[in-house]
């Protein structure tokens, strides 16, 4: 088997589950009450923008009552002492990951603490309600809309994951469902280029066949002890 420098993982809601963030696609198939498609879509935006700032808005507040839980914790101690190469690639727009410390970090998805300015398209933070209208710092228009990416829009940074799925010896998945794309096919690149792969969910995902190896559980439970089966063992 192959040496292990090179870690890529992606994680997805699951692993931010047990701090108490609402998943995407629960057993009711509703998030936080809402379609995923009348909240998160360019059209959804066009047609009812105040409903749509307000679901971010709402998000946004409840990362105060939230905190990293041990495999966000466990990640940023992987980051810190793995000596190889790494990247943490997150769909989740939260910003635990950040809390617990990652520095080697992707949220491809967008953030919910952070603005897109629908003038001038420069990203700005974000910490009060864009209900309220704050004016972008870039070019003081009334333009911020959630940075978040929407169905039908392009995730950041793809090339830059591309290259590292490509040449990482690892990857690993944690607490996503498969269901969305493109992070839904990482799996397949990675292995394609010969990383072994490995999966930690509470379910068998959509994509569980694609994996060397899927564990199933909490991200709470499994994600620090291989952590630290790692760092001791490579
Ligand atoms: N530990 C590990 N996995 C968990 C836990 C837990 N404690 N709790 C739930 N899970 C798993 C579920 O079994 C499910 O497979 O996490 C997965 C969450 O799946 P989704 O809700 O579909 O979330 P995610 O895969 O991140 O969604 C992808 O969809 O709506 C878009 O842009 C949004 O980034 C999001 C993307």
């Amino acid at each position: 088997m192959r040496e292990i420098n090179n870690i890529v993982i992606l994680t997805g809601a699951g692993i931010s589950a047990e701090s108490g963030v609402a998943t995407f696609r629960g057993p009711d198939g509703l998030w936080e009450g809402h379609r995923v498609e009348d909240v998160a879509t360019p059209e959804a935006f066009q047609r009812d923008p105040a409903l749509v700032q307000k679901f971010y808005d709402e998000r946004r507040a409840k990362l105060q009552t939230v905190h990293p839980n041990a495999a966000h914790k466990a990640l940023a101690r992987l980051d810190a002492d793995w000596g190889g190469d790494f990247l943490l690639v997150t769909q989740n727009v939260d910003d635990l990951h950040d809390r617990a410390g990652s520095k080697r970090l992707l949220h491809m998805h967008g953030e919910l603490l952070s603005g897109l300015c629908l003038a001038c398209g420069e990203r700005s933070a974000v910490h009060k309600d864009l209900s309220s209208g704050p004016a972008c710092p870039h070019c003081d228009q009334v333009a911020l809309r959630p940075d978040i990416v929407w169905f039908g829009e392009m995730p950041y940074q793809m090339e830059r994951i591309e290259l590292a799925l490509a040449q990482c010896d690892l990857f690993v998945s944690i607490g996503t469902s498969g269901a969305v794309y493109p992070a839904a096919g990482f799996v397949r690149s990675a292995a394609h280029y010969g990383a072994r792969t490995l999966e930690m969910n509470l379910d068998p995902s959509d994509g569980s066949l694609y994996f060397d190896e899927s564990r199933m559980g909490k991200a709470g439970d499994l994600v620090p002890a291989w952590v630290e089966d790692i760092l001791t063992n490579g």
